[in-house]
């Protein structure tokens, strides 16, 4: 019998997820959520781009929640405690990218309610993605295999959300194109959550690994746009913030442990004054030995093609590390299963010429 999902939101991410499910065998879609009224009752396939499945759309969160579904796969711009709370206690599975990558740090109260949801409906919860996800967790915690001590482990994400076509997120929620004073974890709810969701990480990695940190330390460092850039139709103004250095920092006894560096530009102005790992992610692990990696999404390695098919490849990574862990997530125990919860995710798919042994 297959798993049946239901898509929530059909952003980038989401169709992606679509996509992948509709072509599964051991997935089938039974329901989708949207935000946009102008996609209420649509055909989910259609909004995916791909040939009609059967499935309509609804922005009915009680229609979605009479959903017989095993998983949702939660993917909306923003996010609601409340919502995922319903749906764990109507029996559903939750996977996320957009947040509770570490939910037992949530603040008691929140995390008594979700706790609470999943024993209800003997579900679980599960965030992941590409970062906050499998760059910022999996692979350090597959890395850390081969270390006989880590001294300090840092994850640098260099990347240019010009080619992001969500300038909702990019311009809305993240602030670029704003006054610098508009642009901090006190002026903006969304930047502290986002914030939020990094300092998730560093303790998700910390608490893996025996860190013991006794505080998270967060910089930012804003840099103002030089000239006018066009986004996607939206203009982001000289003078404006073009470029943001989030720095999270798991310190134990003011000495740095684990970290995460977010190196965000908007319009390709990069700053002199910040270091310059190569576009992409690149994490380091110093210790014995020291190791480092560094992972690009690409559209392909083959021909060249439009930058915003490489980004596209970002969206695909971070909506497949979620979908392919429906099975583990759907076997998991009632409760919260982080990425070091899990068993390795891997491809459900794989080569396609043989159905990929279960994983866990
Ligand atoms: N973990 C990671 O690695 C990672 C990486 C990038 C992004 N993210 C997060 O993943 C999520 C999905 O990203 P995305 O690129 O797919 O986002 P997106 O395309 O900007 O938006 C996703 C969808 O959310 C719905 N939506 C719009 N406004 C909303 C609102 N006010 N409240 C709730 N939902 C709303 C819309 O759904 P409909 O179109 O169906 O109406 C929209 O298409 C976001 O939360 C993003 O921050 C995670």
């Amino acid at each position: 019998m297959p798993l049946r999902v239901i898509q929530w939101a059909t952003g980038n991410q989401g169709v992606e997820a679509i996509r992948a499910v509709a072509e599964r065998p051991d997935l089938e879609l039974v329901g989708g959520w949207v935000h946009s009224a102008g996609k209420d009752g649509a055909d989910l396939g259609t909004l995916a781009g791909i040939d009609p499945l059967g499935v309509r759309a609804t922005r009915d969160l009680d229609e979605v929640l009479a959903i017989e579904a095993d998983c949702v796969c939660y993917l909306p711009r923003n996010t609601s405690l409340d919502e995922v709370v319903a749906l764990l206690a109507s029996g559903k599975n939750v996977v996320t990218t957009a947040f509770l990558f570490h939910p037992r740090t949530l603040p008691p109260a929140d995390l008594e309610r979700l706790l609470a949801a999943c024993e209800r409906g003997g579900s679980t919860i599960h965030g992941s993605g590409l970062n906050p996800g499998n760059l910022s967790g999996v692979l350090p915690l597959a890395l850390s295999g081969m270390s006989r001590r880590i001294d300090r482990l840092t994850l640098q994400e260099r990347a240019d959300w010009s080619f992001y076509e969500s300038t909702h997120i990019t311009f809305d929620n993240m602030r670029f194109g704003c006054a610098p004073e508009e642009v901090s974890e006190e002026a903006s709810d969304f930047l502290r959550f986002n914030s939020g969701i990094f300092q998730e990480e560093v303790k998700l990695l910390a608490d893996a690994l025996g860190a013991g940190i006794d505080e998270i330390v967060t910089d930012v460092d804003l840099v103002l746009a030089r000239e006018d850039h066009d986004i996607f139709g939206t203009v982001l103004r000289a003078g404006t913030v073009a470029g943001q250095r989030w720095h999270w920092q798991g310190r134990r006894q003011g000495r740095t442990l684990v970290e995460i560096d977010a190196l965000w530009t908007v319009g390709g102005e990069y700053p002199s004054h910040w270091p310059t790992p190569a576009d992409g992610w690149t994490l380091t692990i110093e210790g014995d030995p020291s190791m480092r990696a560094h992972f690009l999404a690409l559209g392909s390695w083959e021909r060249p093609l439009p930058m915003a098919e490489h980004v596209r490849a970002a969206s695909i990574a971070t909506a497949m590390q979620v979908v392919n862990a429906i099975p583990a997530v759907c076997r998991a125990a009632p409760g919260i299963a982080t990425m070091a919860d899990l068993p390795l995710i891997r491809s459900g798919v794989g080569f396609g010429f043989a159905p990929p042994h279960p994983a866990g």
